[in-house]
């Protein structure tokens, strides 16, 4: 998988996008351990607190198949400037994946590369590890 097939298929996502408030449209993909990819987008609601962010689709999607080890995340909204994860989405990616790369796109195709270390350094999680490995 290279990151042109990731950041594409976070913008196949952000077609699936559900964002009738913000008009922002948002898609992630993450890639896991095993090679497999879940994608995700946002999806708002009229209670904009209760609003969903692409990554936290994509990476609940992958937890609730069983998935915990994670490579790399692209995030792509249908926008002419990189979409770099929110700070709530940051904390939510340490929770899984410690140092995982982010790879954040515009509409087309340019995209900017971190390590989630770089965007949420000295973060409050559970280290190298979850808990359960
Ligand atoms: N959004 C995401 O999906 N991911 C982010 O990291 C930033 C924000 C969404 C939430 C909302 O539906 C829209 O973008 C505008 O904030």
């Amino acid at each position: 998988m290279t990151d042109r097939e990731l950041i594409n298929a976070a913008l196949a996502a952000s077609e699936k996008s559900y964002s009738p408030y913000s008009g922002f449209k948002v898609g992630a993909a993450l890639l896991c351990a095993d090679g497999s990819v879940y994608q995700g987008c946002n999806v708002e609601c009229a209670a904009f607190g209760d609003t969903v962010c692409a990554e936290k689709t994509a990476i609940t999607k992958a937890i609730s198949e069983g998935k915990r080890r994670f490579t790399m995340l692209a995030v792509a909204a249908q926008s002419d400037t990189y979409c770099m994860p929110c700070g709530s989405c940051r904390q939510f990616i340490a929770e899984f994946a410690h140092d995982i790369e982010i790879l954040s796109a515009r509409s087309d195709g340019r995209y900017v590369s971190y390590k989630l270390r770089q965007l949420l350094p000295y973060s409050f999680d559970l280290g190298e590890k979850p808990l359960d490995e």
